[in-house]
């Protein structure tokens, strides 16, 4: 019984698959846009250290209760919360989880469109239609923005619908190795461009001028943001885990993984922008601040792209929103996974079915908010930079006092026989228990002061 359950449910086919899909998950539009433009505004190095600290101290332990608490079970993140509980009240760490990632998925997909339109934005350049080309590069347009959205969705859906290992795990095989080779050679080529180096200086120099007490509060939620955690994705990821796959070991690649990714890609952004200066482009705003953010990716690189001109300048754009979304891709899949396997598992949907339909529910949203964008802030706030911090605490808390941090290690035993005698069994029970929370906690409650 228990073996059918787990066979319709899918499984990964091989440990790397699994490693290349949650690093997919975790790679996204958050580290090859939000890190490289947090650390510009947030004092270069002095950003990037408090984030590695974040990571290490927070992500990594959050990631491993995860993984853990899905392989244990072999459920959604609702189903996984019951089953490790009989009261009915924790469940609803795993409700909270599904409803951000769902908000999350309805934007995050109007904002991978818009990467993708900008392939097409590129290319309309080239060609000399500038009107098209604007048209491509408006994102607030909301008809183009549905219609990408749209096909963005499509996309998901179809490789979800795929299932877990002839789905998902084939697709992020094939792409991050794509994502990885796209980026190593455009930093190649802008690193050897003029005023590359400015931008390198401004990204690995601390500069402590630029620090405010926000820093570590953004640090945080960028760190939860980017490794995919609390709103149980790793969970979901965690449940296709086979009993011989080292837990621990492959929370700390894809911890990995996801850090350097985001170190690299800051290696990218940062001299563009200088070289972009060096080219005429206007970087800084008014206020004497980098540009960032969506005007940074959207405006900025495009002006330097079209100033490089040419069959070079269309290369080198094309490739960049290529990038953006592939990452973007990898990322919307796990996103809508989560949904899935929670109408799988509880209501026995058949994967296509509630794929799609969840899919078409999700888009309804998406669809508004490609018409009304300045809906993303405010639901990105709430969301992510609150929400998932509050599920990843909520999770560490669970797992440290409810179900036990024990039990928990004997669950990661299964792929790591000598975890008992390993220091990780003496300092990640800590931890999840009191180090974490009281972390995110301090975290979330200095931002309401502040
Ligand atoms: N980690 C993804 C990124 O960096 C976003 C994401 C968040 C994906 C939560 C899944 C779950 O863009």
């Amino acid at each position: 019984m228990a073996e059918s359950a787990t066979e319709t449910r899918g499984s990964w086919n091989s440990k790397i698959g699994f490693v290349l899909a949650a690093a997919g998950s975790a790679v996204g539009l958050g580290n090859i846009w939000k890190f490289p433009t947090e650390a510009a505004s947030n004092g270069g190095a002095v950003f990037l250290i408090l984030y590695v600290i974040c990571i290490f101290i927070v992500g990594f332990p959050v990631m491993m209760a995860e993984l853990t608490i899905g392989r244990k079970t072999r459920k959604n993140p609702v189903g996984a919360f019951r089953a490790l509980s009989n009261n009915f009240i924790y469940p609803i760490i795993g409700v909270w989880g599904l409803v951000c990632g769902v908000v999350i998925l309805s934007f995050y997909m109007v904002v991978a469109g818009w990467t993708f339109g900008y392939v097409f934005e590129e290319i309309f350049f080239y060609l000399n239609m500038q009107n098209m080309a604007e048209l491509f590069g408006n994102f607030n347009h909301g008809i183009k923005n549905s219609i990408f959205a749209i096909l963005f969705m499509t996309a998901t859906i179809a490789i979800i619908t795929g299932g877990v290992s002839n789905g998902i795990e084939k697709a992020t095989k094939t792409m991050m190795p794509i994502l990885i080779g796209i980026l190593v050679i455009m930093i190649g080529y802008v690193v050897t461009q003029e005023g590359s180096s400015q931008g390198l200086s401004a990204y690995l120099q601390p500069d402590f001028s630029n620090v405010s007490p926000s820093i570590i509060f953004n640090a945080m939620g960028q760190a939860f943001f980017s490794l995919s955690l609390g709103m149980g994705a790793m969970i979901t990821y965690g449940s296709y885990l086979n009993e011989n796959q080292n837990i621990a070991e492959s929370a700390l690649f894809v911890t990995v993984a996801d850090t350097g990714i985001a170190f690299l890609a800051g290696l990218l952004i940062m001299p563009t922008m200088f070289v972009a200066q060096a080219n005429g482009v206007q970087i800084f705003t008014e206020s004497g601040d980098l540009v960032a953010s969506s005007a940074l990716v959207f405006q900025v690189l495009p002006e330097l792209f079209h100033q490089l001109g040419g069959l070079l300048g269309l290369i080198i754009g094309v490739l960049f929103f290529l990038l953006l979304s592939i990452a973007a891709l990898t990322s919307t899949i796990s996103l809508l996974e989560v949904p899935t396997s929670f109408a799988i598992d509880e209501f026995g949907v058949a994967r296509k079915k509630a794929a799609v339909g969840i899919g078409l529910a999700i888009l309804v949203i998406s669809l508004f908010i490609s018409f009304d964008i300045s809906l993303i802030g405010s639901l990105d706030t709430v969301f992510n930079k609150v929400g998932l911090p509050l599920g990843g605490m909520l999770t560490c808390l669970f797992v440290g006092f409810v179900w036990k941090a024990e039990n928990a290690i004997n669950e990661i035993e299964h792929g790591f026989p000598g975890v008992h005698d390993h220091f990780i069994s003496k300092v990640w029970p800590f931890f999840i228990r009191y180090v974490c929370p009281v972390l995110i906690l301090f975290n979330l409650l200095s931002d309401l002061v502040f």
